[in-house]
């Protein structure tokens, strides 16, 4: 089919969308399709198997035919399944049916929250470095986009006093991402207490992505939920990253009813409801999810521990150790100040990562590398990375 553009109704339509491609991750992951031959630290997902017993819930609930439109917030058996979750993880009472909306995956939830809660010109506070998308999300409401820096010493926090001199009355909304895409930054359960209370005085929505909140290597996930009060929050999770099923677009927003009324009213007109059969599989897995959960965190923080060893020894490169999620944000600007150039270089060598300046300016001279997969699917790609890295330093 050509690609010509001069038929007389395309020729009608404005384009929704300024950038040619998507973002780096999906170029990645297609280059990865086309060539057999290169390793891949790009990955933005766990590359370990979804848990056998989820895995079984689904195949059966599949062979009993339930596979049709569920309601569009969800059926009730996996929103009650999410608040007992939310009492056993975070300790806080959520109702089942006010407060939780089942939804396509944590990107439907974001696109929703921006949906309902942005207007064009209003003042958003972003994480740099953070998750690409959701600036992206931010730019097609026409937000007004304003970044707070994260701190960088030998791992990278969220400064919480950064976030505060940008919070004004102007401000709708806070985006917080913890444990942090690319950074593995963590918001402290002492940093959620001094920022809901500033919003909440201020009227500002915190959107608080925990979508990695298993992911933690010191302590345990501070879920702003422990923290403030349902008016002003939207939090975000997701099944993707806890239980690599990423394919299966299931994740879920918990807020206050009249959000989440206005959500899934909204949400009806896109995709009337999330994946039948995943809920359903969730609904029963949920609660006996515990040991999985333990093990996949145990494997991620050791081979964190193992990849930030092999990275440190490698000469002109800097490795700020994350405190949680799974990635690794390489700072390799003294070998080339250029993230996407050191990106380019390292694709030619056979290796794929994620140039860091997708994650915003502090990212610029930064790599992404994933460690959610089994050891010795990482090894090779590691292996490769110090050869090509020592190269450029020689
Ligand atoms: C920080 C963050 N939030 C949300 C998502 C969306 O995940 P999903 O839509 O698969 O739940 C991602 C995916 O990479 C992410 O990194």
């Amino acid at each position: 089919m050509g690609s010509d553009m001069s038929g007389k109704a395309l020729s009608r339509v404005r384009p929704v969308v300024q950038e040619s491609q998507g973002s780096p991750i999906r170029a990645m992951k297609k280059l990865m399709e086309e060539r057999s031959d290169m390793v891949s630290l790009a990955m933005g997902e766990a590359n370990f198997s979804a848990p056998p017993e989820l895995i079984e819930a689904a195949v059966e609930a599949m062979r009993q035919g339930k596979n049709l439109y569920t309601s569009t917030n969800g059926i009730p058996a996996v929103r009650e399944a999410v608040s007992s979750f939310a009492k056993r993880e975070w300790d806080v009472d959520v109702d089942p049916e006010e407060n939780v909306l089942m939804t396509v995956g944590g990107m439907e939830a974001i696109h929703l929250a921006f949906r309902i809660l942005v207007e064009e010109g209003d003042e958003v506070l972003l994480p740099d470095p953070g998750w690409g998308m959701v600036r992206t999300v931010a730019e097609r409401r026409r937000a007004r986009c304003i970044y707070y820096p994260l701190a960088r010493t030998d791992t990278w926090t969220y400064d919480v006093d950064a976030i505060l001199e940008r919070l004004t009355d102007r401000t709708k909304l806070l985006a917080v991402n913890s444990p942090s895409n690319p950074a593995g930054a963590i918001m402290t359960a002492e940093g959620w207490r001094r920022l809901t209370d500033a919003a909440r005085a201020k009227g500002v929505f915190i959107l608080s992505d925990e979508v990695y909140h298993n992911y933690v290597y010191e302590g345990e996930h501070a879920s702003v939920l422990s923290h403030g009060e349902l008016d002003n929050l939207i939090v975000i999770n997701s099944f993707s990253k806890t239980f690599a099923v990423t394919g299966w677009r299931l994740g879920y927003v918990i807020a206050h009813p009249w959000l989440i009324q206005q959500m899934g009213v909204y949400k009806e007109s896109i995709s009337l409801c999330s994946f039948s059969i995943g809920q359903w599989a969730l609904a029963d897995f949920l609660p006996k999810s515990q040991g999985y959960l333990a093990w996949t965190r145990a494997l991620c923080r050791e081979n964190m521990h193992k990849m930030v060893a092999v990275l440190k020894d490698i000469p002109g490169v800097a490795c700020p150790a994350p405190q949680g999620g799974f990635y690794v944000f390489l700072d390799t600007s003294a070998l080339d100040p250029s993230a996407q150039s050191m990106t380019e270089y390292l694709l030619r060598e056979g290796i794929a990562v994620v140039p860091g300046n997708f994650f915003g300016t502090q990212g610029e001279g930064c790599l992404r590398l994933g460690f959610a997969a089994p050891w010795d699917q990482l090894e090779p790609g590691l292996d490769r990375l110090r050869e090509a890295l020592t190269k450029k330093n020689t």
